[in-house]
């Protein structure tokens, strides 16, 4: 690791964390761009993330995310996730946001964790946005989606931000307050190519913090950056953590 940072890391009173797919790579969860394993490098974005795609072929839709929630269930939180929950406690102000959606943040430990893409776990209404709670899911699991409780022409689907929807905006604003106010911004498995998420490390920057890209990749995140660590999230998490617990 660069001697600068390694020096500098035990004297950081704030950090913001973004997360991104790359994170639960390592926990078996594919992410989204990756050339070959990706998600949509198998499947047009559009037709299932998308209020059109839901509304064209609802059922290859809740298929699809049927398959990514058992997948997920299958699965468990890595190193990188159980290093985050860790500096959470070893940091005075810390921040962790993430575009993941598969809670992997919250089953490591972590406490306080802002989803700027919503729970993959959770279901709402299409039509009302209400939450419809598992109960109601696992008694109408014959239908493809469920019928939604709330509305007559309602169905079931994920509380996840699809494209072309917005984010919740008490969420957001925390996080562009907790970007704007660190003095380290750590940016983890993430392209940073979709807008606002991508958008946190710049004003970061902006503000005076220093940013930690860390990915196997490089790309438009790890140009900002003061460090990048080059390689996978569930090495360098863990070996920042070191940095802060061993004398
Ligand atoms: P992407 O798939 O766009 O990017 C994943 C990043 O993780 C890439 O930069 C990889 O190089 C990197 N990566 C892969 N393996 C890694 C590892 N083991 N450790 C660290 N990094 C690794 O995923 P996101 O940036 O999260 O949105 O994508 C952002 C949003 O686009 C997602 O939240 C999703 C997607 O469409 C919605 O579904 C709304």
């Amino acid at each position: 690791m660069n001697p600068e940072l390694r020096e500098w890391l035990p004297q950081v009173r704030s950090i913001t964390v973004l997360t991104g797919a790359g994170v639960s790579a390592e926990s078996g969860i594919p992410t989204f761009r990756d050339a070959q394993t990706g998600h949509w490098a198998q499947h047009d974005p559009m037709a299932l993330a998308s209020p059109e795609g839901f509304e064209q072929d609802p059922r290859t839709v809740w298929r699809w995310y049927q398959w990514r929630r058992e997948l997920i269930a299958r699965n468990h939180p890595n190193p990188a996730h159980t290093a985050l929950a860790e500096l959470e406690n070893l940091v005075e102000h810390f921040t962790l946001v993430t575009q993941n959606v598969d809670g992997f943040h919250q089953l490591a430990g972590s406490n306080r964790v802002l989803e700027l893409h919503g729970n993959i776990q959770r279901n709402i209404c299409s039509q009302t946005r209400q939450t419809i709670a598992d109960r109601w899911i696992s008694d109408h699991r014959d239908h493809e989606p469920p019928p939604s409780p709330h509305h007559p022409r309602g169905l079931a689907r994920p509380d996840v931000v699809w494209f072309g929807e917005a984010l919740d905006t008490a969420v957001l604003q925390t996080a562009f307050e907790a970007a704007a106010s660190c003095e380290l911004m750590i940016v983890a498995g993430t392209s940073g190519t979709v807008q606002p998420a991508a958008s946190l490390p710049a004003m970061a920057a902006e503000n005076g913090a220093r940013l930690l890209d860390i990915n196997p990749e490089t790309g438009p995140i790890s140009a900002l950056a003061d460090w990048h660590l080059d390689g996978p999230a569930a090495t360098w998490l863990p070996r920042l953590v070191d940095c802060l617990t061993t004398p």
